[in-house]
């Protein structure tokens, strides 16, 4: 009854140990969740005070299927200010959420038997929709060694004559991995040698620390503007994961593509939330809001690696996004209350018992580790960590 390619379509794991962590919190558990996507912040008032001006006016109606004017607008400057990207208003098509994005983006750019190149671990997403859209995706397992990034090398390898795109995520999720701009260069310049599109995820933009800096591929040349959608929101930059607000930038052909597919499956994203929108990207206490938000996460992440340390696992330093994405394959083997731990599956439901909510790290393509989030309160950090010890020391 139901049709090869939706049948095809496997149920988010992540979902799943959401729901068992709730079904226990409900029982009177105490459960700690390291599963977070999304920032623990409200949406600043400013941004919602924006929301209620537009219902007030009656901003209630179908905006173009592309999204308003004043939005695109907004997203240009953004592009030009962030990026170093001029890009008109009729590249731009603002949907309901990157990931309605992505899907659209992916469905405009690929047909059936087509290849796509997607560095693993990957966020769990791409791949059902590169399926959905008829395409076949290879995975190029990524390095710990090498930043879990990979290389122009290992690209141009992947590399065959049904190629057609080649799915970037800097900042990453799950690992936190941030391209430099010479790695980012290195890949632009294969996807250049073979004509590849870059469909490039930079959602996590805004949140990055140290020493790294986003870069966008489209930057690294005019041919690469034209080769490349950039998917982007207010998700996590602004804690507007609710609100359902992503967008792309495109060639032109793409963006018409896209606008034409989207007008079909869900005409305009929200207006209200598009009003708002224009506010958090034009309003300049934005600068301040994400600047606090990033720097809460800084610490956050600091406190888990330095605690992390102390347990005794491997991890890579995190340099975007709020996931560190932790080897816990020296446990595999050995036993938890007459339980073998065999994978992150395992890891995964014998660390419920302990009262803590992971994400497997097979559910990303990598079966060694686990991916904690640190979107979470400090407090609870603190006390899901020192749960995870305790539970790392009873695996026998
Ligand atoms: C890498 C990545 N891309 C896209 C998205 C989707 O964002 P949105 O809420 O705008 O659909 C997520 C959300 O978790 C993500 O992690």
């Amino acid at each position: 009854m139901i049709s090869k390619k939706v049948k095809n379509i496997k149920p988010s794991l992540t979902l799943e140990i959401t729901a068992k962590a709730k079904k226990m919190k409900a029982e009177g558990k105490s459960v700690i969740g390291f599963g977070a996507g999304e920032p623990d912040f409200n949406t600043p008032d400013y941004i919602i005070d924006a929301a209620k001006r537009a219902l007030d006016i009656g901003f209630t109606k179908y905006t173009p299927a592309s999204g308003m004017q004043e939005l695109k607008v907004a997203i240009c400057n953004k592009f030009f200010k962030d990026n170093g990207l001029m890009y008109e208003p009729a590249n731009i098509v603002i949907s309901s959420g990157a990931k309605s994005s992505l899907y659209h983006a992916i469905s405009a750019l690929v047909d059936d038997g087509d290849e796509v190149i997607l560095p693993s671990p990957y966020w769990l997403t791409y791949p059902e929709l590169v399926g959905l859209a008829g395409g076949k995706t290879v995975f190029v397992d990524t390095k710990p060694e090498n930043g879990y990034k990979i290389t122009a090398d290992e690209f141009e390898k992947a590399i065959t004559a049904k190629t057609k795109c080649f799915i970037l995520n800097s900042p990453n999720n799950p690992t936190g991995a941030v391209y430099s701009e010479e790695e980012i260069k290195a890949l632009a310049t294969v996807a250049e040698k073979h004509g590849i599109f870059v469909i490039s995820d930079e959602i996590y933009e805004k949140l990055v620390y140290g020493n790294a800096k986003h870069f966008s591929i489209a930057a690294c040349s005019d041919y690469m503007k034209e080769h490349t959608v950039i998917v982007n929101g207010m998700s996590k930059a602004f804690s507007m994961t609710g609100w359902r607000i992503g967008y792309i930038a495109a060639p032109i052909e793409i963006a018409k593509a896209v606008s034409s597919m989207q007008s079909h499956t869900t005409s305009n994203a929200c207006s209200i939330a598009q009003y708002a929108s224009v506010e958090a990207l034009e309003s300049d206490k934005s600068d301040e809001f994400v600047s606090k938000m990033q720097k809460v996460f800084d610490e956050r992440r600091k406190f888990m690696m330095q605690r992390l340390t102390e347990i005794g696992l491997k991890f890579n330093e995190p340099m975007g996004a709020f996931y560190v994405f932790v080897n816990v394959s020296v446990v595999y083997g050995n036993s938890f209350c007459g339980q073998v731990i065999n994978g992150s599956l395992a890891f995964a439901d014998a660390a419920l018992k302990k009262g803590i909510a992971v994400v497997p790290g097979i559910a990303f393509g990598n079966d060694d580790c686990i991916r904690l989030s640190y979107a979470v309160a400090i407090e609870d950090i603190k006390t899901g960590l020192d749960r995870l010890s305790d539970f790392i020391k009873e695996i026998k």
